[in-house]
């Protein structure tokens, strides 16, 4: 299946990392929405929040936000975390995931990577904790979930909050359950270029039903939004809120995106399975590769060039294709603060991994291409 409507392809643009998808009938919620009462929170959001809901089979309900970074502070809130307390989190992964813990003054424990997959390295936690240890977050690195049962098992060993950011796996399992079913709080991200987008947007899924309810009010200057439009609310504020509300003209694009959505991850397997067979000689060399006991889905197509990253960068802007990093290891970043420990693992690849093409509106002749182009460097 080939997304024959998108084909056309601006001749002098090459062939973009990432375009943001946005299905035809988006158009017609929008427009649904504008003209209707509300364009602020109100009745698209909550109908986004149960056909997401239904979509990943939330039976807890979801908490629509407006970008998966509010969705993790959010998460970090309701951990608990507050100042001086530790969460072991990613090296490798995109800052949002880790800067909220700075907004409660908590204190990020970077994680190294592991090398198969580049996710956080499980085998590396327990060596991490510490009584100041309050959380755990992971990331499901380009789509491919990390090994939820261990973590699920130090998380309850020690007493400690699992937290996912699955703004790259919108439609992950580890041994058949959802990730959500494995974490206490489990956060989406509708930005651009991501599986499925609101523009900007966000998701909070939490495993308590308090936890949802008590989001909902922090979402909304701590205000009981519900209570309040049916003039019961006790006018007073109890928990330090925020402005992190879903509005109805981003809901109604994420509600046009779920009409599309088991289209569009048909779509993204097909590319990346293509892009395999083509490669099957350097199959060693993608980095997210299936994984046993995980269903899969495909966000990045991130390669291991070796010591041939700029080669291939070059040799693929050339012929106007975009490749990037798209993540840089955090503690490189000052704003984390020095840190003391090594990270051998993330030493190792730095240098070597690099993102190439991956959207639905692909056309196989150019997965074809770009596959032709990384064979005559790597
Ligand atoms: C791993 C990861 N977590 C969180 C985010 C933040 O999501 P948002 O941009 O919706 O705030 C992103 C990307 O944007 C991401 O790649």
């Amino acid at each position: 299946m080939q997304m024959e409507e998108f084909k056309l392809m601006n001749e002098n643009e090459g062939i973009p990392l990432f375009k943001p998808y946005i299905p035809k009938n988006t158009i017609e919620y929008v427009t649904d929405t504008l003209n209707s009462r509300w364009i602020g929170e109100g009745p698209k959001v909550k109908s986004f929040e149960n056909k997401f809901a239904k979509f990943v089979k939330a039976k807890e309900g979801c908490v629509a936000v407006n970008s998966g970074t509010a969705a993790l502070h959010l998460s970090y809130i309701l951990s608990d975390i507050k100042k001086d307390d530790e969460v072991i989190c990613p090296l490798f992964t995109c800052t949002a995931t880790n800067l909220p813990i700075l907004y409660q003054g908590g204190i990020p424990i970077f994680c190294d990577i592991n090398k198969n997959n580049l996710n956080l390295n499980v085998d590396e936690i327990e060596s991490l904790i510490s009584e100041k240890t309050k959380a755990i977050i992971v990331v499901d690195y380009g789509g491919v979930p990390n090994e939820y049962e261990k973590l699920r098992g130090i998380c309850d060993k020690y007493e400690l909050k699992l937290i996912s950011d699955c703004a790259h796996c919108i439609d992950g399992k580890f041994k058949d359950k959802r990730i959500h079913e494995w974490s206490d709080f489990t956060i989406y991200s509708f930005q651009a270029i991501k599986t499925m987008t609101t523009g900007d947007g966000g998701m909070l899924i939490c495993s308590r039903v308090e936890d949802t309810k008590l989001a909902k009010k922090i979402r909304w200057f701590g205000i009981d939004r519900q209570k309040k439009q049916q003039g019961v609310w006790e006018n007073d504020i109890l928990e330090v809120g925020f402005k992190y509300q879903m509005n109805d003209i981003a809901a109604s694009i994420g509600l046009a995106s779920l009409d599309e959505i088991e289209r569009t991850l048909k779509r993204r397997r097909e590319i990346f399975n293509r892009y395999r067979f083509n490669l099957k000689k350097i199959e060693h060399k993608i980095f997210e590769n299936y994984q046993y006991n995980r269903s899969f889905t495909p966000w990045l197509l991130t390669l291991n060039c070796g010591d041939k990253r700029i080669d291939l960068m070059n040799h693929l802007r050339k012929n106007r294709i975009e490749s990037a990093q798209v993540h840089y290891r955090n503690d490189r970043y000052s704003v984390f603060g020095e840190q003391k420990r090594r990270f051998k693992n993330m030493e190792d690849l730095e240098r070597s991994y690099l993102v190439v093409p991956m959207y639905p509106q692909m056309l196989n002749d150019e997965i074809d291409l770009i596959s032709n182009k990384i064979l005559e460097v790597l």
